[in-house]
């Protein structure tokens, strides 16, 4: 990565602004029920504390939509984080302002105090630059680790660093690294798997990808719409029609690399408990939908992983929620944690998938972010990452 780091800044006693992406899931109680992107932080923080650097984090939690909502505070994620950090994080009211300045003043080389929720103020989301100002004025360094909001320009992600010398923590580094070693200098064969529900979601990963990897599998509700370009019918399956001639397009330029299902679970209904069976894809009848691809298709994806030394994951192969329709997504997981190739998972879906399976830690690395690992596979760069300075 030619971003600086940590590493490259001087923060013995500093006060350090940390963005980090705490958008964890809650349950109804307000518990977090997935505390990965938490740990995640956890290597740049504990470095910072050991250098005696002051250490102000914040974050959005949600999509408040510049109001203050009861149930997206951040005092879920303070809790947790002082039990991994085994010290008290101080969680402040708001994010700026008189008494956040106050609780700053007082804090001592080691400390960590958490800002409440960045996105109770429009400003955030609207990369306000007073708003940035406000939030710079607190520190003297500003630290990105916040990788899954990377590909947002918002007043913490970019606007703060036109008021700070601004490096990347641990985790953005270490994503950047991966992701990006993947798509510049992959060891081959590189094979990227793409699947969830529609195409139109995955375009600009398809065409960034297709002339860097050596062989594409297509799986999960995108498939679709390529058995129809074969001229298959699809039943009551979801279905991209107006993105059919784009499907044939990709079929008649990349047929060499493009892997697809050949055989499908239908079901009845799109429900756990639907009415199943394995068609051939050129065999769904009317009124059925494709929740999952079949065991012929798994075998044909799995020799082909088998020899891959590069594998990029995006999108699940059916709907894994579903126990019945998560077999052909566990069984790639399954091929993934047994290869010897460098695999690497992107956020969202995928990575929950992944962990549903029980095999998160027989990954290389596992996106913690979903919208932003999209962006950086379509080639895109990301305004978080592109405003920190330049090694
Ligand atoms: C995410 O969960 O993908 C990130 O935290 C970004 O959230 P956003 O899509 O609400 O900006």
């Amino acid at each position: 990565m030619n971003k600086k780091t940590v590493r490259d800044i001087q923060v013995a006693g500093k006060r350090v602004l940390v963005r980090a992406d705490f958008n964890v899931p809650l349950d109804e109680a307000g518990q977090i029920t997935d505390d990965r992107r938490i740990q995640a932080v956890l290597p740049t923080l504990q470095y910072l504390r050991q250098q005696g650097a002051r250490v102000i984090l914040c974050s959005h939690l949600g999509r408040p939509k510049g109001r203050v909502v009861e149930g997206l505070c951040l005092t879920p994620v303070a809790k947790r984080l002082s039990e991994l950090l085994c010290t008290e994080v101080v969680k402040t009211d708001d994010c700026i302002g008189c008494d956040v300045e106050r609780v700053v003043a007082v804090m001592k080389p080691g400390d960590v105090v958490l800002l409440e929720n960045l996105r109770f103020h429009a400003e955030e989301r609207a990369n306000n630059r007073d708003f940035a100002k406000q939030l710079a004025a607190l520190a003297d360094i500003y630290v990105n680790d916040a990788f899954g909001t990377a590909h947002r320009a918002h007043a913490s992600t970019e606007g703060v660093t036109h008021f700070l010398p601004a490096v990347a923590g641990f985790l953005m580094e270490c994503e950047i690294t991966f992701l990006g070693q993947a798509l510049s200098e992959p060891t081959r064969p590189f094979v990227a798997i793409l699947g969830g529900a529609k195409v139109s979601d995955k375009i600009g990963v398809i065409e960034n990808l297709l002339p860097k990897v050596d062989q594409l599998i297509v799986g999960g509700g995108m498939a679709n719409t390529f058995f129809k370009a074969q001229g298959h019918e699809v039943g009551a399956s979801l279905l991209e029609d107006d993105k059919v001639d784009l499907a044939k397009d990709l079929l008649k330029r990349a047929a060499d690399k493009l892997s697809l299902p050949v055989d499908v679970v239908v079901a009845d209904a799109f429900a756990a408990d639907a009415k199943h069976k394995t068609v051939p894809v050129d065999k769904v009848p009317a009124d059925w939908r494709i929740l999952d691809i079949g065991p012929k298709s798994v075998k044909q994806f799995i020799k082909i992983l088998k020899r891959a030394k590069t594998v990029v994951w995006n999108g699940p192969m059916g709907v894994f929620e579903f126990p019945a329709f998560a077999v052909g997504t566990v069984a790639i997981a399954q091929a993934l944690a047994e290869t010897e190739a460098t695999t690497i998972i992107g956020g969202g879906d995928s990575a929950a998938a992944v962990e549903q399976a029980g095999l998160s830690d027989q990954m290389t690395h596992i996106s913690t972010g979903g919208g932003a690992s999209l962006e950086f596979l379509e080639g895109k760069g990301l305004p978080g990452v592109d405003a920190l300075q330049d090694k």
